[in-house]
């Protein structure tokens, strides 16, 4: 067999796998808000697809915005779990819609999707992710060292740097702060995605900035509010220990060792 031929036969075989998988009938219940019109207010439409095994919520909610309703509004941009731009409530949990599969959820009944909870609605499952953002930019998220330029690499021992190794994964999607309890009741609090970065550098044998940053975190809004529920480590994607990682920061505001 040729080169040509043995990818047809490929090709066609893909085609019959593809043919395999199985179909069925979902209704997404998306809450809806337009801004835009007088006296807005949340409400809730359902929309009926047929979707396929390997199809994720996000690929239902484009069908919706591709095949029945062109203004509904949501973020994304990677599709793959790496930009962290698609986080929203489904059936009442954080989670990225990107990496959330259709059959992994009870589609016998309709599914819930709605924003993440605390930040302001802009539009349908858009928040405004400002407040989000100052709180992280308030930590100092950056490496910060003093003297002169470094010649060379600043080494790092594997163990310095497993050390913080859990809080580099990161993708500042909001679903652990957006998940707390705390913040949804008090939206000064930092929140978990602040403390999980600030603890990313604090940990960091390079980083001269650990005890500024321990100030700002000593706060009435910041690591005291934490009431340990586990709300964040559960909603985050990416399987950061962020309980543990609050933990962490809270020993080294009170022992001064980090
Ligand atoms: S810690 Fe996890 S849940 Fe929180 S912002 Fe980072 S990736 Fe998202
Ligand atoms: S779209 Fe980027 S994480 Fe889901």
């Amino acid at each position: 067999m040729t080169a040509v031929a043995e990818t047809e036969a490929e090709a066609s075989a893909d085609t019959d796998a593809l043919g395999a998988i199985e179909s069925f009938e979902v209704t997404l219940r998306v809450e809806r808000y337009n801004p835009d019109v007088e006296d807005p207010t949340a409400t809730y439409e359902d929309f009926t697809l047929t979707m396929h095994g390997t199809d994720r919520v996000l690929d239902a909610l484009h069908k919706i915005k591709w095949e029945q309703d062109g203004s509904l509004t949501f973020r994304r941009s990677c599709a793959h779990g790496i930009c962290g731009s698609d986080a929203m409530r489904i059936n009442g949990r954080n989670r990225l819609a990107c990496k959330t599969l259709l059959k992994d959820l009870d589609i016998s009944k309709p599914i819930t999707v709605e924003p993440i909870k605390g930040l302001p609605v802009k539009k349908d499952l858009i928040v405004d992710m400002e407040p989000f953002f100052a709180s992280y930019r308030e930590v100092m998220p950056f490496l910060i060292t003093t003297g002169n330029q470094p010649s060379a690499e600043r080494l790092q021992s594997a163990e310095q740097r497993a050390r913080f190794d859990d809080t580099t994964k990161c993708i500042l999607c909001a679903a652990c702060t957006t998940s707390c309890p705390v913040f949804w009741t008090d939206g000064q609090y930092f929140g978990p995605a602040a403390i999980v970065n600030a603890h990313r550098f604090i940990f960091d044998s390079r980083d001269e900035g650990g005890t500024q940053r321990l100030e700002i975190l000593n706060d009435k809004e910041g690591v005291w509010r934490c009431r340990t529920t586990f709300n964040c480590s559960e909603a985050c994607p990416r399987g950061i220990e962020v309980t543990k990682a609050i933990a962490e920061v809270k020993r080294a505001i009170v022992t001064r060792t980090f």
